[in-house]
């Protein structure tokens, strides 16, 4: 079967090349793969700054936004044939850690977690892959494609399940105003659920696009392209999707008092700043502040999604998914093009 492949560790080693049809010590379900997204995960593992090969290889089969049809199951399994699914990235570490061995592999503590498509397990880029049932999460099937942003769904749902506990160390909390940074899929899918729990969504972008300003007006949100420090706005809750160090930067101290900053996007390292730590710090303290990262997402969270998904407006979603590239121009996907939102490589 055809896969798409990449050597971790290698710039632009991308390549669709036939590999042996999936083990069943991947799982005993086996799914046709019908479409997978592309995220700024992939395009760093292709880059060459991330990910690594299955033990004892080379080249890993890349991708982990994942949606396929079910083509065999164990009767029973929760799954049956026909259904369309997603896979679950991340796996347990095998101590396995106190997270881990609650199915909480998104806190996982010593690091030893894989995940497919990224870390030391094949992903999902193939034409037909196999998994195990417990990590398969049914997708309602009049999403149709859009059951493909289930998995960056899953992430902000993780987001939002923590920013929530957060905000309940206080009986008082009653969050109005939410800013997204960064108007990416996740940023969208933040302000989509943000929207969902009533609040006043704002985006912030780093250029303007009319596509994504429509679609955050559809949220009855508010675009805006301005710099952080012009937009005369105290969030309650702010959740960085950008990974911008100049970003992450400016929002430290910008929340309304008692605020909650979400760092969602990840910064490559090497970027040094000057920062007023005493005043961030002073601003911190006295207004009880927090800022914390969050990634990946447990079972829990990719059924929020899913639940998200549904809620949400289903033309709303399609429009997120703006450019498909057939397996065959599979690297094409990686190449950024303006007003690109969520860009996915088509099996069939
Ligand atoms: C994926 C997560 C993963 C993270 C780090 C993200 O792109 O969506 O599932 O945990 O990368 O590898």
């Amino acid at each position: 079967m055809r896969a798409l492949t990449v050597a971790p560790g290698t710039a632009n080693s991308a390549r669709l090349e036939d590999v042996a049809d999936p083990s069943t010590e991947d799982g005993a379900v086996l799914v046709r793969t019908l479409a997978l997204g592309v995220c700024g995960t992939d395009r760093e593992i292709v880059a060459g700054h991330y990910g690594w090969a299955p033990p004892g290889e080379r080249r890993l089969v890349i991708g982990h936004e994942s949606l396929g049809t079910v083509q065999q199951a164990p009767v029973d399994c929760g799954v049956k044939i026909g259904d369309l699914v997603v896979g679950i990235v991340r796996r347990p570490d095998p101590v396995p850690c106190g997270a881990c061995a609650v199915g909480e592999w998104d806190m996982c503590r010593n690091g030893r977690y894989t995940e497919r498509g990224i870390k030391e397990r094949n992903g999902y880029g193939s034409e037909f892959f196999r998994i195990e049932p417990d990590f398969l999460v049914k997708v309602d099937s009049s999403l149709g494609i859009a059951g493909v942003l289930l998995e960056p769904t899953s992430v902000v749902t993780k987001a939002w399940d923590h920013t929530e506990r957060i905000g309940q160390r206080t009986r008082s909390w009653q969050p109005k105003t939410l800013l997204v940074t960064g108007g990416g899929p996740v940023g969208l899918l933040a302000a989509m659920i943000g929207a969902q729990r009533g609040l006043d969504v704002h985006v912030l972008d780093h250029h303007e696009s009319l596509r994504k300003r429509d679609l955050v007006r559809q949220l009855g949100g508010t675009y805006h392209i301005e710099a952080l420090a012009d937009l005369p706005l105290q969030p309650d809750i702010l959740m960085e999707c950008t990974g911008a160090p100049s970003v992450v930067r400016e929002i430290l101290g910008r929340t309304a008092s008692g605020g909650i900053v979400c760092l969602v996007g990840v910064t490559t390292p090497g970027h040094d700043f000057n920062l007023d730590i005493g005043a961030i710090n002073r601003t911190m303290v006295l207004d009880n502040d927090t800022v914390f990262g969050s990634v990946n997402a447990n079972r829990r969270h990719y059924e929020l999604a899913a639940e998200a998904l549904r809620r949400a407006d289903k033309a709303w979603l399609d429009k997120l998914i703006t450019r498909r590239e057939p397996v065959e121009q599979w690297t094409q996907s990686l190449q950024r093009q303006p007003d690109d939102i969520k860009v996915i490589v088509e099996f069939s």
